[in-house]
């Protein structure tokens, strides 16, 4: 791979003496490349390769592009300078430069003060002077690019382009196992839903109670105001929520009488063995709390824990809504259904005791909506 510079003359703000030398060159890479190794790391490994590029170049700005199968370029990492341009995509003339960048397979380097079409479309943040772009490459394929930025020219030695290209490679292992991290972990939410299903599906009185229950909670969640990954969570937590109730006998799930104090002590205990169940997944680490502790009480008389207020997860405070309106305004082998009107009711009788006040009144908020889309689930 050659390095290609935009500009014949040397920059006037050089400062190559100041960045770092070879060994600390090596360091660094060493550095990104062990944390691309630990998937369970407190970062991300697209962190990694930020922070790698910018004790590299002294970089004030780093972006990992990546390209979409459209075609586009998405900036999926972007900090220091450029953070604002975090989740833009870049398309037409950005998009065909980045291609080219490709088809060259060489670092690109430029600054402000060249007519050139890569300063032109990749100086976009205001107070950057200078900038580099390397191809990201997996198996040949073009899978994106890393951007650096700097407030001023610099002077790069052979080495560091060196360095930046062997960052771009690792930035390019990063979105690769991103990418197969996504694939299992759906491969495994697919598994375990189709399960859940299986197990509602037995029993007519509870066919479709997690997909109702997953639709009431996202609603609700987005009502509170919270962030999309977030929700993405309450969806897959409530999913799952009951997946316990595999290991409790069906004798005690469809049993038509109330149940006795050791039948409801085992149907308690779903909440704890869905976890056991899925902890062995390391990528479904995060749905555990709300699995585990759905039928907590907001005053603390719930279990397993007793945990009170807002000590209980937010996605378990939700679903627990979702869960008990649900059931309520089922028909189960012991009652008939519930009118929803008394089922509300009983929701605003319980907040503050059994429930977060604050999310029996989101609740309130999209019940109308979420009911409407959700009438041709119900079971006949
Ligand atoms: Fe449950």
């Amino acid at each position: 791979m050659h390095t290609r510079t935009e500009s014949t003359k040397r920059p006037a703000q050089a400062r190559s003496a100041d960045l770092p030398g070879a060994l600390s060159l090596l360091e660094t890479l060493n550095r990104v490349a062990r944390s691309l190794c630990y998937v369970e790391g407190p970062h991300p490994p697209s962190e990694a390769v930020v922070q790698g590029a910018r004790s590299l170049l002294q970089a004030d700005g780093v972006a990992i592009l990546v390209r979409e199968p459209t075609g586009d370029y998405l900036i999926r990492v972007a900090h220091g300078l450029v953070a604002e341009w975090r989740d833009y995509a870049l398309s037409g003339t950005c998009s065909a430069l980045l291609d080219t960048l490709h088809e060259r397979d060489q670092v690109v380097l430029f600054k402000r003060t060249q007519r050139s079409p890569w300063a032109r479309e990749f100086l976009f943040a205001a107070g950057v002077h200078w900038g580099a772009l390397a191809p990201i490459r997996v198996r040949g394929q073009n899978v994106g690019a890393l951007l650096v930025n700097n407030r001023r020219a610099v002077h790069v030695r052979a080495e560091h382009v060196e360095a930046l290209e062997a960052l771009a490679t690792l930035a390019g292992v990063a979105i690769v196992e991103g990418r197969v991290r996504l694939g299992l972990e759906d491969l495994f939410m697919s598994v375990i839903v189709s399960l859940t299903m299986a197990l509602e599906a037995k029993d007519p009185y509870t066919e479709g109670h997690s997909v109702r229950v997953a639709a009431y909670s996202e609603a609700i969640g987005k009502q509170l105001g919270l962030p999309a990954a977030t929700l993405d969570l309450i969806h897959r937590s409530c999913l799952l929520h009951d997946i316990g109730k595999i290991a409790v006998d069906e004798h005690i799930l469809s049993k038509k009488d109330r149940l006795s104090a050791v039948e409801r002590e085992k149907l308690d205990m779903h909440v704890l063995i869905g976890e056991s169940i899925l902890r062995p997944i390391a990528l479904l680490h995060p749905l555990l709390p709300g699995v585990r502790h759905h039928h907590e009480h907001f005053d603390g008389t719930g279990y397993p824990d007793g945990l009170k207020g807002e000590a209980i997860p937010i996605e378990a405070r939700i679903m627990a809504v979702a869960d008990a309106f649900d059931a309520m305004t089922s028909s189960r082998p012991y009652r008939v259904a519930m009118p929803e009107w008394e089922a509300l009711a009983e929701l605003r009788r319980t907040a503050g005791t059994q429930f977060d006040p604050r999310v029996v009144a989101a609740f309130e908020q999209i019940y109308p909506a979420v009911k409407r889309t959700l009438e041709h689930m119900r079971p006949a």
